[in-house]
């Protein structure tokens, strides 16, 4: 579904070298399964993401979705690729300020062409299992970050999408609301055979995936089980 082939970004820096944010990175993801990019900070996590979300556009390499190319879509198929293929839950959630919080949920069935009061029914039980329902009416700047979050959560997944790309989705949640979470991205992809991408510095999502990379400085590596519980920053003891 998702194949993603020496795939390269360098953001360039006023005087210094180029930050080489992804170095040639390729990995496939099938329909059906949830695979996570597990990398510290600074890593390029959300830079992958959003090439492949096509918010951005890469240096070179390619990436196929279903077999197309969508790197070079100009951006009105951009907007569509991800209006209907994608479920791209941002770091920064992306609220608008002026709506409910029900109402960002809904934004993308709106977008897709359905009645509002038809997209609140079907939001609402997915609220529900987020635990963000009776936050429904107010606005995002009334929420907590964790809450803001959940409702980001559902807005990439009311259109059921192909493709569900989720940048540390439990970034701002405890630790029942992220397990929660982890289950239902899970759930999600097998049940609706999503191809999903998790990107994430939390060991504990791992185990919520059928796969795992490493990304460490813009390079992707098969990810060894004994990696999860290496600090990615030295303990006191060891500095
Ligand atoms: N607009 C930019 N200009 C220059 N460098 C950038 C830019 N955006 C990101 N970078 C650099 O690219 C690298 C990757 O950043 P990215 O945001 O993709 O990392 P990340 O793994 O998502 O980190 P975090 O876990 O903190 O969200 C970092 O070294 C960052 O400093
Ligand atoms: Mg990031």
């Amino acid at each position: 579904m998702l194949d993603v082939r020496a795939l390269v970004k360098h953001y360039p820096t006023a005087g210094g070298e180029p930050v080489r944010a992804v170095d040639g990175v390729s990995f496939e993801v099938r329909a059906g399964e949830l695979v996570a990019i597990y990398g510290p900070s600074g890593s390029g996590k959300s830079t992958l993401l959003m090439l492949v979300a096509a918010v951005m556009r890469p240096d070179s390499g390619e990436i196929l979705v279903g077999g197309h190319e969508i790197s070079r879509l100009g951006d009105r198929d951009a907007a569509r690729y991800r209006l209907h293929e994608v479920g791209f839950v941002s770091q920064t959630f992306h609220l608008i300020s002026g709506l409910s919080a029900i109402d960002n949920a809904i934004v993308k069935l709106v977008g897709s062409g359905m009645r509002p009061k038809h997209a609140q029914q079907r939001i609402t039980p997915l609220l529900a299992r987020l635990g963000v329902d009776s936050q429904a009416e107010r606005a995002p700047s009334e929420l907590s970050m964790g809450e803001q979050q959940r409702i980001a959560i559902a807005k990439a997944l009311s259109t059921n999408p192909s493709l569900l790309l989720a940048d540390e989705p439990t970034g701002n949640l405890d630790t029942r609301r992220s397990r929660a979470v982890l289950a239902l991205l899970s759930e999600v992809c097998r049940e609706q055979g999503t191809a999903g991408v998790l990107v994430t510095h939390d060991p504990e999502a791992l185990g919520y995936v059928d796969r795992a990379y490493t990304l460490r400085d813009g390079r992707l590596g098969e990810h060894r089980p004994d990696d999860t519980h290496l600090p990615l920053l030295p303990t006191l003891e060891q500095t």
